[in-house]
């Protein structure tokens, strides 16, 4: 792999610096000067339509900007990473999430490391869907012979939130009469709390998990079956013998892994198993079997229709010219607020209650991707990276954090996504109510890059020190995303855009976005302090003395 390129080095860098120094924003201005503004920046993305005209940037910006993405080799990366080279360098890896979504008839086929990916990416998806077909039409059953009503998802990361986001969002789509249910904490509180109204005859769960090793998910795939068979006995379904319970996880347990053998040691059999790759990151294989619970949940058909939208960003991506690349842009916007205007969070503020785990999401998509403070070839990075993503949907989010967006002391680029066709057309008196939360969606973002002027607060009749108090700054810039509704495709797109984002700003700061050292360390010391926690002397005394009187707290509070 190529040396990763300082982008701190570079022309545009210092284009980019000397344009800093003499930044004064003023988007009222920019409007009011300059009528092609808001169709020279807004772009369609497959049914996206991406309005970047409330961002804090001039054309010549957005020039250097996208010199930067030439000068950091952006595309290239992108070809390399499509084309299957190991741009996951401390792991050796490939990184193919997008072969996961492509159509299956394409010539010629990929073939990376000596594998046929397409053909092996459609075995599975076939698989799947076959699968899931069985399990919505009742022909798959419970031990007792009853049809599955409750499919559980026990995974964590990116085995958890991918499945959890895209089945609250998707939720209209579900039509079979199975509802997805997803546990990921190892608190037990989680597993409890969600098999507590479950039925045991009529539950099937998927334990989900790349590597198949993982304290959380094998934790609570134990418990699961613990309760399963417990549950079942209690009904007379099943005795305390191996025969009748092995015959009981046959029937209520399948798997999705890259480690198949280890799915065959807990006990689940291979042929209720679904693979994939060691060259799909976890935070990027919700379009992967992965996606299981969705597919069985939603139907195949939905499944791969938000494949396709995945797929519809990937060839915008690949065919696009930078300076008209959607996800480029926005990946270079948000460089833009980071390295030069000391932005250090993104707000993601959805208009569609549904997609009230998107931010959830993304954090992990965004923050294990891009949180490094080393380069791929290992030298330190040149500049700060991965900001804090956050949000929650509006119009909660108006209640509760957007004083600080329009009037804090903190720049927060915020991405606003809305959809113009509601999944429930309710009205509240004749009045269209889906109307009035887009009117707020407009009226928010409208009021970040315009804001009030003291002068025309005062015009209201406001005096005295309320006037500074009602006076908004404007200039706080957002991304308006439009869709014309949540549909699985749509959803697919939008998902893509942020993989694409985070992808751009990895490559510009040299980062490996497709590996996660940054989670290892505090597993391990888990693994150290457990039996701490158990009473075992040498273990309590090999802790630092914080963690030692934490230890004894606990000890003494425990039940
Ligand atoms: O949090 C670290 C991590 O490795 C994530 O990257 C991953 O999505 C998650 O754990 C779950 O891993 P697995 O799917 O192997 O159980």
């Amino acid at each position: 792999m190529t040396e990763p390129i300082d982008p701190t080095s570079t022309t545009a860098w210092s284009e980019l610096s000397a344009a800093r120094d003499a930044f004064a924003p003023d988007l009222r201005a920019w409007f009011a000067d300059d009528p092609g503004r808001v169709t020279r920046m807004t772009h369609t993305l497959g049914d996206l339509h991406v309005d970047l005209s409330k961002n804090l940037v001039t054309d010549e910006v957005l020039a250097s900007l996208v010199k930067l993405a030439e000068e950091t080799g952006v595309a290239e990366r992108y070809a390399a990473m499509l084309g299957g080279a190991h741009i996951n360098t401390s792991e050796d890896r490939a990184v193919l999430h997008t072969a996961l979504r492509r159509p299956e008839d394409v010539d010629p086929a990929l073939v990376v490391d000596g594998q046929n990916i397409d053909s092996d990416v459609h075995e599975v998806l076939d698989r799947l869907g076959t699968f899931a077909d069985r399990v919505r039409s009742g022909e798959w059953r419970g031990v007792t012979g009853k049809k599955v009503t409750h499919v559980v998802n026990i995974g964590i990361g990116g085995s958890d939130l991918g499945p959890v986001m895209v089945y609250e969002a998707l939720k209209p789509y579900a039509d079979a009469g199975i509802d997805a249910v997803f546990v990921s904490n190892i608190d037990p509180t989680d597993l409890a709390q969600k098999t507590a109204a479950l039925d045991p005859e009529t539950t099937l769960f998927i334990v989900a998990s790349k590597t198949f090793t993982t304290l959380e998910t094998l934790t609570n795939a134990r418990l699961a079956r613990d309760w399963l068979w417990a549950k079942l006995a209690e009904v007379g379904a099943i005795g305390a013998d191996d025969a009748s319970r092995t015959d009981a996880v046959a029937h209520h347990f399948v798997a999705v892994s890259t480690a198949l053998d280890k799915v065959a040691e807990f006990g689940i059999d291979p042929t209720n198993a679904f693979g994939f790759w060691d060259w799909v990151g976890g935070r990027y294989s919700v379009d992967s079997a992965i996606g299981l619970s969705l597919a069985i949940a939603l139907g195949p058909d939905a499944f791969r229709e938000l494949l396709a939208g995945f797929h519809m960003v990937d060839e915008h991506v690949r065919t696009t010219p930078l300076e008209r690349n959607v996800p480029v842009l926005m990946g270079l916007l948000n460089v833009w607020y980071t390295n030069f205007l000391g932005a250090q969070s993104h707000a993601v503020l959805p208009y569609a209650q549904q997609l009230h785990r998107f931010a959830a999401y993304l954090q992990q998509l965004t923050m294990e991707s891009n949180g490094k403070s080393v380069r791929w070839d290992g030298s330190p990075v040149t500049t700060d990276t991965g900001e804090v993503f956050w949000g929650e949907p509006g119009t909660n989010g108006q209640h509760a954090f957007y004083q600080l967006i329009h009037q804090g002391t903190r720049l927060i680029p915020a991405d606003f996504i809305a959809f113009a066709r509601p999944a429930y057309p309710l009205e509240d008196g004749g009045r269209d109510v889906h109307g009035l939360f887009l009117a707020n969606f407009l009226a928010q973002t409208k009021a970040l890059a315009f804001g009030k002027t003291a002068a025309e607060v005062e015009a209201e009749g406001t005096t005295g020190a309320l006037i500074a108090a009602r006076t908004f700054s404007g200039n706080r810039p957002t991304t308006s995303i439009f869709g014309p509704a949540l549909t699985p495709s749509v959803l697919g797109q939008l998902i893509a855009l942020y993989e694409h984002i985070t992808f751009t700003q990895g490559t510009i700061w040299g980062i490996n976005s497709f590996d996660q050292w940054g989670v290892e360390l505090g597993k391990q010391l888990a693994l150290q302090i457990a039996p701490a926690i158990e009473g075992d002397a040498d273990a309590l005394a090999a802790q630092d003395a914080s963690t030692q009187a934490l230890l004894e707290y606990y000890r003494a509070q425990r039940p």
